[in-house]
């Protein structure tokens, strides 16, 4: 069973280990609301009007940025031209999504199936569809901002506040936890949809996501600045990466004891699992003894794909290390159950409570110069004591350390940016190929990048 599973993450770290950090640090430290209750655009039970609503050249449509506007005007422009979110449907139509609905025997074709659509589109139901609204925009602004019936109005009246257009539905995106759900939502998976194993092995591609780091490569169409300080909540870098592990982790146990979705038939939903646990070829004997949290397994058994549960943890011990055991023995508490030792539900409702926890614990702390050290040190010295044995633990540390690192170097962290940066290319490098992923490779080449943080 060798399968390729490889992504496309290598470009994609080049461009975050270049991007010095876009995202400033708020200096008026506005008071999180809780925000991240508010239904996902899809959930909304208000009418999405269709993006030529947002798109005229007066409102977000212009060809340039304004001068003396709050936001560039040009949104619209950069979306349809360079995101991918505005081809998304048109994905659906090739020959690679055809194969994936024929093997998967769907009864439509994927770019009407709603198994597709939940994630390629931004799909509503018929009754909440307005008359401009069209399915092959794709994930459109209203996708990620929310339907615009009630606020297309009112947000642009000079006394429109993000708060009161958020009151009438607009999605608070600039919150790390929201904007999280948002985009994870698809990226990830949850309750009402996931790229499950089936339809991976119908040849829908691998998925790999970090918040922070997609933000940043995601083509942008706003700025971070004073002015937007002024109006929305800024968060640094290293809580958006923190926060998105919580809610990847939270996710992960939701769909896991879902009985509805953490089953395929007689099996569990294998997409949750170590996809190399099972692809990797026979001659090459990778079970040891213990997993990287310590817990003692059988050879043979499955194990979880546990990166973003290893994030959780570094996340946890960056803030607080008291914190970080704790965490990190529900996690072996976690694998245990699974191997059969222990009530899974209860361990994974366990684990969730201490991922929400954790957010609460980010967001009221000061991220500090020394608490992002300890995290980018950690994020190391795990993968030098072996942690990331599995290439998918290794991918999300390789996105975190990039996220970080990119940070630590603001903060004069780095001895030498370039030096770091190099390093970054060379472990992107040791990901290239997830089938021949080697840990021993992976982890000499971490071992040149810890030499560029400032010990
Ligand atoms: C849970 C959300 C989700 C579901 C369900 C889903 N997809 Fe995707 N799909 C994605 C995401 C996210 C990507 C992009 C992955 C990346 O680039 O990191 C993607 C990528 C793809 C690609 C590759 C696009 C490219 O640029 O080459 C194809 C083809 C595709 N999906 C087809 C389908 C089909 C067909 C279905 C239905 C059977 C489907 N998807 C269901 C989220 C989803
Ligand atoms: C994939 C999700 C996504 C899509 C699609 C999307 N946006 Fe955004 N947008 C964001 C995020 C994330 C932010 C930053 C957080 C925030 O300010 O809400 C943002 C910010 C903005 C801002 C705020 C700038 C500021 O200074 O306050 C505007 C205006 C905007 N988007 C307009 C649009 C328009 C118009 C479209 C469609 C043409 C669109 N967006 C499509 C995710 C998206
Ligand atoms: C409604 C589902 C949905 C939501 C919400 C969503 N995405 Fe996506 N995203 C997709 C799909 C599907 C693709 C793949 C499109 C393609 O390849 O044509 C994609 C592609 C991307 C890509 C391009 C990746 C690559 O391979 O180049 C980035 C970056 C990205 N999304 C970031 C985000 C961020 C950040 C958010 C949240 C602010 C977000 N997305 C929200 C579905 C979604
Ligand atoms: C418990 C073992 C197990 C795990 C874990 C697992 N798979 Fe599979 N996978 C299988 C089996 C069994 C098949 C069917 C093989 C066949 O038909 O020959 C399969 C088939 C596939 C296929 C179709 C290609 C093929 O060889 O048939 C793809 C693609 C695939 N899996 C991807 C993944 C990905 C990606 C992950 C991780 C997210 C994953 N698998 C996790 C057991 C597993």
């Amino acid at each position: 069973m060798n399968i390729h599973l490889n992504t496309h993450l290598s470009t994609q770290f080049f461009y975050r280990a270049m991007a010095v950090l876009a995202l400033l640090l708020n200096p008026y430290a506005m008071a999180q609301t809780p925000l991240a209750a508010q239904p996902l655009p899809y959930q909304s039970a208000h009418q999405t009007l269709g993006t030529v609503t947002c798109a005229s050249s007066l409102c977000h449509g212009a060809i340039k940025t304004w001068h003396g506007s709050n936001v560039l005007q040009n949104e619209y422009i950069t979306w349809s031209r360079t995101d991918k979110h505005a081809k998304a449907y048109n994905k659906l139509l090739n020959t690679k999504s055809q194969l994936i609905a024929k093997n998967l025997g769907l009864k439509q074709p994927a770019h009407e199936s709603k198994i597709c659509l939940d994630c390629h589109a931004h799909y509503v139901p018929e009754d909440r569809r307005g008359e401009r609204f069209k399915i092959s925009d794709g994930i459109t602004c209203e996708g990620c901002h929310g339907p615009a019936e009630k606020w297309v109005k009112s947000h642009v009246a000079p006394d429109a506040t993000h708060a009161t257009n958020i009151e009438d539905g607009l999605y608070p995106a600039d919150d790390a936890v929201a904007r999280a759900k948002l985009c994870l939502a698809c990226h990830y998976g949850n309750k009402d949809k996931l790229v499950t194993h089936r339809i991976m092995a119908a040849g829908h591609p691998r998925m790999s996501f970090e918040l922070d780091t997609f933000t940043e490569i995601a083509p942008k169409h706003f700025v971070v600045d004073e002015d937007y300080a002024a109006r929305k909540n800024v968060w640094d870098g290293v809580k958006v990466w923190a926060i998105g592990q919580t809610i990847a982790v939270a996710s992960t146990m939701d769909i896991l004891i879902d009985e509805k979705r953490g089953r395929d038939g007689v099996f569990p939903e294998l997409v949750l699992f170590d996809c190399h646990a099972c692809h990797h070829a026979m001659s090459e004997s990778r079970w040891k003894p213990k997993n990287a949290f310590g817990a003692s397994i059988s050879p043979g058994l499955v194990r979880l794909n546990d990166g973003n549960l290893l994030m959780l943890r570094a996340v946890a011990f960056a803030v607080e290390p008291a914190l970080g055991e704790s965490i990190a023995a529900q996690i072996r508490r976690l694998h245990r159950a699974i191997a059969g030792d222990g009530d899974l539900k209860t361990e994974a409702l366990q684990v969730k409570k201490m991922a929400n926890d954790l957010i609460a614990a980010i967001s009221n702390k000061r991220i500090d110069a020394s608490t992002i050290r300890r995290a980018a040190l950690r994020l190391v010295d795990d993968g030098l004591e072996g942690y990331y044995a599995d290439y998918s633990a290794a991918e999300q540390a390789a996105m975190a350390i990039g996220s970080v690192g990119g940070f630590l170097g603001k903060q004069a962290g780095i001895k030498n940016v370039a030096a770091f940066n190099l390093g970054m290319l060379k472990l992107n490098d040791a990901l290239a190929n997830d089938e021949r992923y080697k840990p021993a490779e992976f982890e000499a080449r971490l071992r040149i990048l810890r030499s560029t943080i400032v010990p």
